[in-house]
C-alpha cells in the first residue's frame, strides 16, 4: 500500500487569520463537522488562548466533533500550552501544536533573544506540553528563512522532548519548489529522530507557491500538508486543501501516495467556507471556482461531447458538483426532502437551527416557486450567523424615488431588548439605512466593503448583501439574504455590528496583538 498523506485543515485557525474573517461558534462548529464528515484526518480547531470567545469555540468542537483529531495551536509559553491543553482535553484524540520562530530575524527584531534562548524554551514548552498529551507538534516559525543547521538543532532539541509531528511552516510564502523539497530531504536525512515522527509543511501562498511546495514537500517525504479550505489564511492565504487533495488523487502515478479525504465534500465544504467568510473564491479557482469545469471553446466543447476525458481531469461530479436543477425544492417539499437537501449540502442543523431555517425555507417557498441549493445555503448561513442578545430588526421602512431624498424609518431591538427607532435621509436609500442604524446603534465605525449579488437567476431571486465595517480598526463581516436587497443591506450591517458586539473584536484584537508580539 502507498505511504498516506495526512490532511491537518487550519481553516478555523490561519483561516480565520484571513483580514476581514471571523466566524462565529455555530460556523466554526458546522465547518468542524463538514471536514470531519470529509475524513480530514486533523483539525486545528482555533489558537484557544488568544481570547476567551476562542477558547470556547475550540473547547466545544473538541467536545463534540468525534472520529478525527483536534489540535490546538500554542505559542511556545507556559499559559498557552496550559490553555490550550484545558481547551483539547475533551477531544478523541486531542493534539497541542507549539510553535516558536526560528529565523535570525524574528528571534533579533521579534522575539528580541537569542538563538541559545530560543532553543531552550522551545524545547521546555514541547517537554511541558508532553505532560499533558502524547500527541505534539512543533513548528519552527519562518523556517525557510531560518539558518538551516540551526533548524536542523531546533527540530532534533524537540524531537528528543517528546514532539511527534515536525511542521516545517513556509511561514512568508518565500520558497520555490525544488528548494523547499531539497530543504525537507535534507531534514528528514540529517535530523536525528526525523524518521520517528511525521514531518509536515504549511505553505503560504505569497508568491502563488504553496500547493507547489507541499507537493514538492510530499516527494521529499513529507506526511502531512497544513491546508485550508479555499486557500483562506493570513494575507494571500495557506495551500488550498481541495488542491492539495485533488492533485494526490489526481496525481497518484507520479506522487506515489494516498489520502483519506473524500472528494465528493470539496464543493460544499467550499461553498460552506466561502459564505461563513463572506469571501468568494474567483471563477477561475481549481476545482471548486464556477468556471473550473465550464468549457467554452468549440473544440473543447465538442470533445467535451464525445469524450468528457478529452479536456477534464478530474470528474466534476468526484469533487461534489451537481446540477442544481435536479435538487430544487419548493413549497410542496417536506422536512425529510429539505433535510436531506441540506445534508448534502454539508450541514448538519440542531433541532432548533433546523426548525427555524425549515420556517424561512417555508416563507422563502411561498413567494419563490423554485428554491435552489444557493437559497438554502442562504436561508443557513442567516441562521448560523444570528448572535445572541444581539440587535435585531424589528421593523424597516424605505423611501425613494427620482423626485424625492430617499429616507428610512427603522426600528430595532436592542441587546437589552428595548424598542429604539430612527429616521434618517441619505444620498441613496442605502446611505439612508445606514445613516438611521448608526444613530440608533450609536457605534462609530467606517463602511470598507458593500456588495450585493443575486443568489439565483430569476426577479423572484434572493439579494445577498456582504458588508465589511471597520471599527477600532478592526474589520467585521455582516452578510444577510433576502427578496428585498434594501432589507438584506440593513440587516447585513446589523450582523456586522453583532459581531462586534458579541465580544468578535476583543477577540480578532487580541489575536491581532498576539500577532504583533509573537509570530
Ligand atoms: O505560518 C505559520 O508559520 C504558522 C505557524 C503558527 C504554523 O501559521
Ligand atoms: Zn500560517
Amino acid at each position: 500500500m502507498a505511504d498516506r498523506v495526512r490532511i491537518f485543515d487550519t481553516t478555523l485557525r490561519d483561516g480565520e487569520q484571513a483580514a476581514g474573517v471571523s466566524f462565529s461558534a455555530d460556523e466554526k462548529l458546522q465547518i468542524a463537522k463538514l471536514l470531519e464528515r470529509m475524513g480530514v484526518d486533523c483539525i486545528e480547531a482555533g489558537f484557544a488562548a488568544a481570547s476567551p470567545a476562542d477558547f470556547d469555540a475550540v473547547h466545544q468542537i473538541a467536545r463534540e466533533v468525534r472520529g478525527t483529531q483536534i489540535a490546538t495551536l500554542c505559542r511556545a509559553v507556559p499559559n498557552d500550552v496550559e490553555q490550550g491543553w484545558a481547551a483539547i482535553r475533551d477531544a478523541e484524540a486531542p493534539r497541542l501544536h507549539v510553535f516558536l520562530s526560528s529565523s535570525d530575524i524574528h528571534i533579533a527584531h521579534q522575539l528580541r533573544k537569542d538563538r541559545e534562548s530560543v532553543l531552550q524554551q522551545a524545547r521546555a514548552m514541547v517537554a511541558q506540553a508532553k505532560q499533558h498529551v502524547d500527541d505534539v507538534e512543533f513548528s519552527p516559525m519562518d523556517a525557510t528563512r531560518s539558518d538551516v543547521d540551526f533548524v536542523r538543532r531546533m527540530l532534533a532539541e524537540v524531537i528528543e522532548a517528546g514532539a511527534t509531528t515536525i511542521n516545517i511552516p513556509d511561514t512568508v510564502g518565500y520558497a520555490i519548489p525544488d528548494e523547499f523539497e531539497a530543504f525537507i530531504r535534507g531534514i528528514l536525512e540529517d535530523v536525528p529522530g526525523a524518521d520517528n515522527v511525521i514531518v509536515s509543511v504549511h505553505c503560504h501562498n505569497d508568491l502563488g507557491l504553496s500547493t507547489a511546495n507541499s507537493l514538492a514537500a510530499v516527494r521529499a517525504g513529507a506526511r502531512q500538508v497544513e491546508c485550508t479550505i479555499n486557500g483562506l489564511g493570513e494575507r494571500a492565504g495557506n495551500a488550498s486543501l481541495e488542491e492539495t487533495v485533488m492533485s494526490i488523487r489526481t496525481r497518484a502515478d507520479h506522487l506515489g501516495v494516498e489520502i483519506g479525504v473524500q472528494p465528493q465534500f470539496l464543493v460544499p465544504a467550499s461553498r460552506m467556507v466561502q459564505d461563513f467568510a463572506g469571501m468568494h473564491v474567483q471563477p477561475n479557482k481549481a476545482i471548486v471556482g464556477l468556471n473550473a469545469f465550464r468549457h467554452q471553446s468549440g473544440i473543447h466543447q465538442d470533445g467535451v461531447v464525445k469524450l468528457r476525458e478529452t479536456y477534464e481531469i478530474m470528474d466534476p461530479k468526484e469533487v461534489g458538483w451537481t446540477e442544481g436543477s435536479q435538487f430544487v425544492l419548493s413549497k410542496l417539499s417536506g422536512r425529510a426532502g429539505f433535510r436531506s437537501r441540506l445534508e448534502d449540502l454539508g450541514y448538519a442543523l440542531e433541532s432548533d437551527d433546523f426548525n427555524t431555517a425549515f420556517e424561512r425555507f417555508q416563507s422563502l417557498a411561498d413567494t419563490k416557486t423554485v428554491v435552489d441549493d444557493r437559497d438554502l445555503e442562504a436561508i443557513v448561513l442567516d441562521r448560523m450567523g444570528q448572535i445572541e442578545n444581539a440587535w435585531d430588526l424589528v421593523t424597516i421602512s424605505i423611501s425613494t424615488g427620482t423626485a424625492e431624498t430617499p429616507s428610512a424609518s427603522i426600528t430595532l431591538r436592542s441587546p437589552d431588548g428595548e424598542e429604539c427607532s430612527g429616521s434618517e435621509t441619505g444620498s441613496g436609500p442605502v446611505d439612508a439605512i445606514y445613516r438611521t442604524l448608526r444613530a440608533i446603534i450609536g457605534i462609530e465605525d467606517a463602511l470598507e466593503e458593500y456588495s450585493v449579488k443575486s443568489i439565483t437567476e430569476g426577479l423572484d431571486a434572493q439579494g445577498d448583501v456582504t458588508i465589511r465595517i471597520r471599527v477600532e480598526d478592526v474589520i467585521h463581516t455582516g452578510r444577510a439574504a433576502d427578496q428585498d436587497i434594501l432589507v438584506a443591506s440593513a440587516r447585513a450591517y446589523i450582523n456586522a455590528i453583532n459581531r462586534h458586539v458579541a465580544g468578535k473584536i476583543g477577540a480578532a484584537a487580541s489575536i491581532t496583538q498576539e500577532r504583533r508580539e509573537s509570530p
